[in-house]
C-alpha cells in the first residue's frame, strides 16, 4: 500500500524540469504548482502532496521532517550543515557549475585579503581556505554579479549555467570549477526507514527515467 508522502519543491527552473520526472513516476500535481498562490498542492494520488518552499530552505524542511523528500541543487546542499538526510539519486537535472568568477584580470594569487561575495558562505570560505587565500566573505542573496562591478568585492562565488549572466556583466571564470552541481533527490532518514516501499519505489521509478526527458 502506498504510504502518505510530502515533496517540497521549488518554483522555477527546478519545478519545471522535476514535473516531468515526477509525472512519469506517476505523481502529477493537481493544479499549476508554478502559478498558484497555495503552498501545499494535492497531485492525483490520494496521499502524495508537493510543498513548495525556496531552494535553500528544501534542505530544512527534509531535514526536520516537514517533507519527507525534496530536491534541490547540490550548491544548496554543500553549503547546509545538516546531517539528517539521505541523497540517494541525481537526478541529472538543472546541470551547472559553482564557480569563481572575476573581472578582466582578476585573480586569486594567495596575496592580502581578497573580498568574496556570495550566497555560498561556507563553500567558499572552506575553498580559499584550502587555498591559503585570506577571504573576507560578503554574504548576498542574489544579483552576486553585480558587486565586482560596483568595487563591493574582488570576486564572486556563484553557479554559471550558460555564462551568460558574467558575460553581460563583464566577469570571467577564474581558475577550475569549485563543484559540479545538479538537483539531487534528499530523503528524510525517518522517512525513509518509516516510508521504505513508496520512498524505494519512487526512487525506483525516478532512477528509471532520469536522462530520458
Ligand atoms: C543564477 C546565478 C546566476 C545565473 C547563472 O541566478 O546566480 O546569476 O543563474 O546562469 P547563466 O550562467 O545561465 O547566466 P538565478 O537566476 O537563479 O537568480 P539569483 O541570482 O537570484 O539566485
Amino acid at each position: 500500500m502506498r504510504q502518505p508522502l510530502s515533496i517540497a519543491l521549488t518554483k522555477g527552473r527546478i519545478l519545471k524540469s522535476t514535473l516531468p520526472l515526477l509525472e512519469a513516476a506517476g505523481i502529477v500535481p493537481a493544479e499549476d504548482a508554478e502559478t498558484t498562490r497555495k503552498l501545499r498542492v494535492d497531485t492525483n494520488q490520494p496521499d502524495t502532496k508537493i510543498l513548495l518552499v525556496r531552494a535553500s530552505d528544501v534542505p530544512a524542511y527534509v531535514e526536520y521532517g516537514g517533507a519527507d523528500i525534496g530536491v534541490t541543487g547540490k550548491d544548496v546542499l554543500l553549503e547546509h550543515t545538516g546531517r539528517g538526510i539521505y541523497e540517494p539519486l541525481d537526478l541529472g537535472i538543472g546541470v551547472c557549475q559553482l564557480v569563481v568568477a572575476g573581472r578582466q584580470g582578476a585573480g586569486i594569487d594567495g596575496s592580502g585579503m581578497l573580498k568574496v561575495a556570495t550566497k555560498y558562505p561556507q563553500v567558499a570560505r572552506d575553498f580559499f581556505d584550502r587555498r591559503g587565500q585570506q577571504v573576507e566573505i560578503i554574504k548576498l542573496y542574489g544579483s552576486m554579479e553585480l558587486a565586482p562591478l560596483v568595487g563591493m568585492a574582488d570576486v564572486i562565488v556563484d553557479i554559471m549555467e550558460t555564462g551568460a549572466t558574467l558575460a553581460a556583466n563583464g566577469l570571467q571564470v577564474i581558475g577550475e570549477p569549485i563543484h559540479q552541481i545538479s538537483s539531487r533527490l534528499i530523503v528524510n532518514k525517518a522517512s525513509m526507514k518509516i516510508k521504505h516501499q513508496t520512498i524505494h519505489q519512487l526512487i525506483d521509478d525516478l532512477s528509471g527515467v532520469v536522462g530520458k526527458n
